[in-house]
């Protein structure tokens, strides 16, 4: 590639839950100007890559980031000044020397994936390729089954339910624009149902509904009555996936259901619940059905439901190769989640990506509870291929930006564009 970084500028934004991120500009020396933004999770893994506060009160309640700021300004910039934009893994690796810790605590995270996504969209755009077409080449044409988020608990909620996310999976539609029709539909139908029950239709971070529940299970039971409701058939048209996030409820004595008022369990007690969960609901994946630090759970888990349903690791993982490279030996799952933000570059969640390959394993791209209006997921997935996508409920404009731009993709690709269950082929 000819045009080379001319120049890189990082400025404070606000993301969906009005705290501080970070956004990069690129601008090239061919005149090419793109820019991305960062988002930011709640229900963190622990050994995520470290996202960079100023911890200064005064601003933001210490959530500013001006320092991952001038670290992008003043440190990363003059690095990469006069780099090839199309050469990512030499770009992030750069970044990865500059810092030089394990968790990319020195330039922050946020800093670094910001630039890094920023640089990846500046190289298409010079080439005149979309996002897509550019870091997934001339294969990338498979759009991807929503998973979408429409009743909220956990840490994402101020509600009685402890789960953090019962999702929507129109996996049985013929294409992304019909399976995102159908979540619209199932989406709407849920509402009046919550609506004439006289619960709240407020919505939580992604814009799920966060009605008060008598107990963890009516989450499950709205939906299938919604999915009837809109005149779909429960499990075979839309499926249900499921977050419940547990390292947010796991405590020294158990996995603590207290927001439901459900008592303390135990790992095989916790696994006897989504054994009768998947019995009694068409539910197709379970995202963190234990907690990041049960790794024998999960084993034993995956070995008990593993062959019915799709069991992935979010803060298990937090999409190191480290932690991946694990779970496939001691088989804790059979899909990850994937986020940008958790490892902290383009080039670095790739290889994630392909040690899933190799393994025979699904992976899911998603977004962050914390979004902005960046699209650059939904072009992410579509690159790699894996055919799930997590993004978040049928509201909320950082949410829809993802589903939006996937439509624009679907449409450009045409006849090309490819759309298939993956339950039904697996
Ligand atoms: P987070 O939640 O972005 O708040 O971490 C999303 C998830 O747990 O998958
Ligand atoms: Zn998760």
């Amino acid at each position: 590639m000819q045009a080379r970084i001319a120049a890189i500028n990082a400025m404070e934004i606000l993301d969906s839950r009005g705290n501080p991120t970070v956004r990069v500009i690129v601008r090239l020396d061919d005149g090419t100007i793109a820019q991305a933004s960062v988002p930011s999770g709640a229900s963190t893994g622990e050994y995520e890559a470290l996202e960079l506060r100023d911890g200064d009160k005064k601003r933001y309640g210490g959530k500013g980031v001006l320092k991952a700021v001038t670290n992008v300004n003043e440190l990363i910039a003059p690095k990469l000044k006069g780099m090839d934009p199309s050469r990512q893994g030499e770009v992030d690796r750069t970044m990865l020397d500059l810092d030089g810790t394990a968790d990319k605590s020195k330039l922050g995270a946020n800093a670094v994936l910001g630039v890094s996504m920023a640089v990846a969209r500046a190289a298409a755009q010079s080439c005149g390729l979309p996002l897509y077409a550019y870091l997934g080449g001339a294969g990338a044409r498979r759009l991807p089954v929503p998973m979408m988020n429409v009743i909220n608990g956990g840490t994402h909620a101020d509600n009685s339910v402890d789960f953090q996310e019962f999702m929507l999976m129109p996996h049985g539609a013929p294409s992304f624009s019909e399976s995102l029709r159908a979540g619209a539909e199932v989406f709407h139908a849920l509402k009046s149902i919550i609506h004439k029950r006289g619960m709240s239709t407020g919505v939580g971070d992604e814009g799920g509904f966060a009605p008060d529940l008598p107990n963890n299970e009516a989450g499950c039971e709205l939906i299938v009555e919604a999915i009837k409701a809109a005149g779909y058939a429960p499990g075979k048209d839309v499926a249900i996936a499921l977050d419940p996030a547990t390292s947010a409820f796991a405590t020294d004595a158990g996995y603590d259901l207290a927001k439901s008022k459900g008592g303390v369990k135990n790992s095989a007690e916790m696994t006897a619940l989504w054994e009768k969960w998947i019995g009694d609901f068409p539910i197709v994946s379970i995202e963190d059905p234990l907690s990041e630090h049960d790794w024998s759970g999960f084993t034993a888990l995956t070995a008990k439901l593993g062959g019915r349903c799709q069991i992935v690791g979010d803060d298990l993982y937090v999409t190191n190769t480290r932690f991946v490279a694990r779970g496939i030996k001691e088989s804790a799952s059979n899909a990850v989640l994937i986020k940008l933000n958790q490892i902290g570059s383009v080039s670095e969640t790739i290889e994630t990506i392909e040690m899933c390959r190799r393994a025979g394993w699904r992976y899911i791209v998603s977004h962050r509870s914390g979004e902005t209006e960046d699209s650059f997921i939904a072009d992410f997935v579509v690159a790699m291929g894996g055919g799930q996508i997590k993004t978040g409920s049928l509201c909320r404009s950082e949410r829809i930006a993802k589903y939006n731009r996937l439509l624009e993709i679907e449409r450009e690709l045409g006849a090309a564009a490819q759309f298939e269950s993956p339950f039904t082929t697996a």
